[in-house]
Parts: C-alpha cells; sequence; structure tokens
C-alpha cells in the first residue's frame, strides 16, 4: 500500500495537482483527518508494509448522514476527486459515495487475497505468496525430520488463491479452498498415495474453507491414527513485510494509472494490470467474486505433487 500512496502523491505532483492524504480510510473523511501531502511525506516508504495513513473500517461512512459530511470535509479543503485502495468493502463504499454526490473516486486493488476481478493481480497478493512459500519450506524441514504430516492454514477469506498457488511453489501434497467443498476420500486417497514417494506431506488448507485446517487435521488423524499430524495456522504474518519486487512495481504502475485515469475524466473505476496492460474495471464487476476455482492452478497442484 506505501508503494501505491508514494505512486499516487509523486505522479499527482508531477501534474501540478495538489495532494492529500486521509488517515484511517473512510473514516478519516468523515472526521476531516486529511493533511497535504508532498514529495517527502512519502520518501523512504516503498520497502515499508502496512500503510503509512493507516486504515480502520468506517460504521459511519455507511450512513448517509456520515457520507455527507465526508463530503462536506472533502469540498472545505477544494478536493474534487478522491483515489481509495482496497478490496470488495472499500469498493461498495466508493460506488455509494461516487453515485450520491457525483464525485470522481477511482479505486486500486489492494488485498492479499487476489479475489478482484479486473486485474490479473492485487497489491499484497505477490508478497503473500512469497511469505507463505517461506513459511511452509521452513515447516517442511521439520515435518521431513519427522516424517510428519502437516495441515497448514493460509488465509483467504473466500479465495482459494493464496492457497492454490502456494501450494504449486511449496509442492503441497493437497490444496484445500473455500470454492470447492472438500472431498475426504480425495484426500484420503492422495494422502495414501503420495506415502510411497515421500516421508512428509504438506496440507494447504484456506481459512475460508467450511471446515478449516482443525477439523482437516482431525479427519486425517481418523484415517490413519498412525500419522503424526500437526497443524499451524500462518496468521497475519502474511499481511506484513516488506513488498516484493513485483508488489512494488505494480503498486507504482497502478498508481500512476490512477492520477492519469482521473486527469482523463474516468470515474467509479478500479486501476488493474490485465495481460500487463492498464486497464479501468467498474467498481461493480470488480467486486463480483470470481466464486469458481482456478482449475488449472488446482490440475497443476495434483500433477506434480504425486
Ligand atoms: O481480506 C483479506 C484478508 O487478508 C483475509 O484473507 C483475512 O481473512 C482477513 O483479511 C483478515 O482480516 P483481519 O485482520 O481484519 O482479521
Amino acid at each position: 500500500m506505501n508503494a501505491a500512496i508514494r505512486a499516487v502523491v509523486r505522479s499527482g505532483i508531477y501534474n501540478g495537482l495538489n495532494v492529500f492524504g486521509v488517515s484511517r480510510g473512510y473514516d478519516g473523511i468523515v472526521k476531516g483527518d486529511i493533511s497535504v501531502m508532498e514529495t517527502k511525506s512519502v520518501a523512504n516508504i516503498i520497502q515499508r508494509g502496512g500503510t503509512i495513513l493507516k486504515t480502520a473500517r468506517s460504521e459511519e461512512f455507511k450512513t448517509t448522514e456520515g457520507r455527507k459530511q465526508a463530503y462536506e470535509n472533502l469540498r472545505k479543503l477544494e478536493i474534487d476527486a478522491l483515489i481509495v485502495i482496497g478490496g470488495d468493502g472499500t469498493f461498495t463504499g466508493a460506488s455509494v459515495f461516487a453515485k450520491e454526490f457525483d464525485f470522481p473516486v477511482i479505486g486500486l486493488p489492494g488485498t492479499i487475497d487476489n479475489d478482484l476481478l479486473g486485474t490479473d493481480f492485487t497489491i499484497g497478493y505477490d508478497t503473500a505468496i512469497n511469505t507463505v512459500t517461506e513459511a511452509v519450506d521452513k515447516i517442511r524441514d521439520t515435518a521431513e525430520s519427522h516424517d510428519r504430516v502437516f495441515v497448514i492454514e493460509v488465509m483467504g477469506r473466500d479465495c482459494g488463491l493464496i492457497a492454490m498457488r502456494t501450494g504449486i511453489s511449496t509442492g503441497a501434497e493437497v490444496v484445500v479452498v473455500p470454492e470447492v467443498k472438500v472431498d475426504y476420500k480425495a484426500v484420503m486417497s492422495r494422502m495414501d498415495q503420495t506415502r510411497k514417494n515421500k516421508s512428509s506431506r504438506i496440507i494447504i488448507v484456506a481459512e475460508g474453507d467450511e471446515d478449516g485446517g482443525m477439523v482437516v487435521a482431525d479427519k486425517i488423524r481418523e484415517h490413519f491414527p498412525h500419522y503424526d499430524v500437526r497443524v499451524s495456522i500462518l496468521g497475519h504474518m502474511q499481511r506484513g513485510g516488506s513488498p516484493s519486487c513485483m508488489d512494488r512495481v505494480l503498486a507504482s504502475r497502478l498508481g500512476v494509472a490512477a492520477v492519469e485515469g482521473l486527469l482523463e475524466g474516468r470515474k467509479g473505476v478500479m486501476a488493474g494490470l490485465i495481460h500487463g496492460e492498464v486497464e479501468y474495471t467498474p467498481f461493480a464487476n470488480a467486486i463480483k467474486h470470481n466464486a469458481r476455482p482456478n482449475d488449472n492452478l488446482m490440475r497443476i497442484v495434483n500433477i506434480l505433487s504425486l
């Protein structure tokens, strides 16, 4: 997110605009927590995780009164366009606000889940999957040394893309995602098949799966009582840390695209990269969840992990 903030501020200034930063998301607009951003305000942040502007969920912005207050605060400072960074919640709020006050808003896709349409990758996803890959590699060392089965739960509230890509990158034997009901018969037969070739097995479960890592582990223990099964929940470490090169470049490109999009008169859209090129997708389309799993990624997990 910091790389995106930096890109918006610097490209705004480059184009002769006055740029402001809002603290704590929509809550900051409602409360008028808005300050001038200069070139130096974003110095030395591209490598930092999190967001220097901080973030928050805003109950007030969900009300008509709150949004009216937000609009007045923006007008007081003669702010005439907004760039927001976030996922479906952020864009839903942006759509309502933009329609109510005919206010130009452009969105940047910022979520580790990669669950938005209109961009191949969201800002934060690449860093998160690299963090998961490193963590699973380390867990694999213990699993291999002790001949253990590890069930590793990764983030992904409604979407299994973190699980699927890291399933490939770590050679996981099984991947369980929220988009597909877990087929325990298939999981057990996979465990059986892979036993011949390996002494350790890794099962990656996306947190949004109906059962979750603990239940998956219990089912495996029930079926294979002699297996030494452990569970590891990676949690919020996946959302932090210094961003990867890919994420910094993505955020920089999209930050510039957001400013240029506004100058071209675009509004109510999210800037994303599709097949490597900048594309603008209406908010309503970007937040439509792609409820289907990526069959090709799942196929590759299954071919390569035997
Ligand atoms: O929406 C992105 C996400 O990373 C989900 O994968 C995860 O469930 C959630 O955020 C965690 O949010 P919180 O920090 O509010 O618990």
